[in-house]
């Protein structure tokens, strides 16, 4: 069988392309450990206010791990608990949310931080503030009438 020259490269340069990018893929995935940043960690969501970490909303300092913080969300409508805290500047906050009831949003505004809330799973999120003021959270997935009203705050202090 003939293949026509520019056939032969145009082939050549598909399945390079193909190999390199599995080759990120897997490097990323196996070697970086990226992966997937939600519906890894599931929650009865019934059973939300009962269930660790989130019986007891708010910052949690933590000893040995990469984050110093842990800071615990329970999301429903139409509000975020806790409605405002306080972060030293400097620290690893590990962010942990979860929803009682419909699919809403985490944004922490001006940031990286921007979670989709579902109902049944966990989602969490590392960042490191090293900037004092104030941020503020917000739901940014329509999730009802007082979804305009949905805020949150963080404060960074020193
Ligand atoms: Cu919660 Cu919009």
């Amino acid at each position: 069988m003939h293949i026509h020259k520019f056939e032969k490269i145009w082939l050549i340069l598909g399945v390079t392309a193909l190999f390199v990018f599995l080759t990120v893929l897997g490097v990323s995935a196996f070697y970086d450990g990226n992966q997937p940043a939600s519906c890894l960690v599931t929650i009865d969501p019934e059973k939300v206010t009962e269930t660790k970490p989130f019986d007891k909303p708010g910052l949690h300092k933590v000893e040995g791990k990469e984050w110093d913080y842990e800071l615990v969300f329970v999301v429903s409508a139409f509000k975020f608990d806790p409605g405002e805290v306080q972060i030293p500047k400097g620290a690893t906050v590990k962010f942990m949310a979860t929803s009682t009831d419909v699919v809403h949003g985490f944004e922490v505004a001006g940031t990286n931080v921007n979670m989709m809330i579902e109902p049944g799973y966990v989602n969490e999120y590392t960042k490191t503030f090293d900037k004092t003021g104030e941020y503020l959270i917000l739901c940014n997935e329509y999730c009802g009438t007082g979804h305009a009203m949905m805020t949150s705050k963080i404060e960074v202090v020193n």
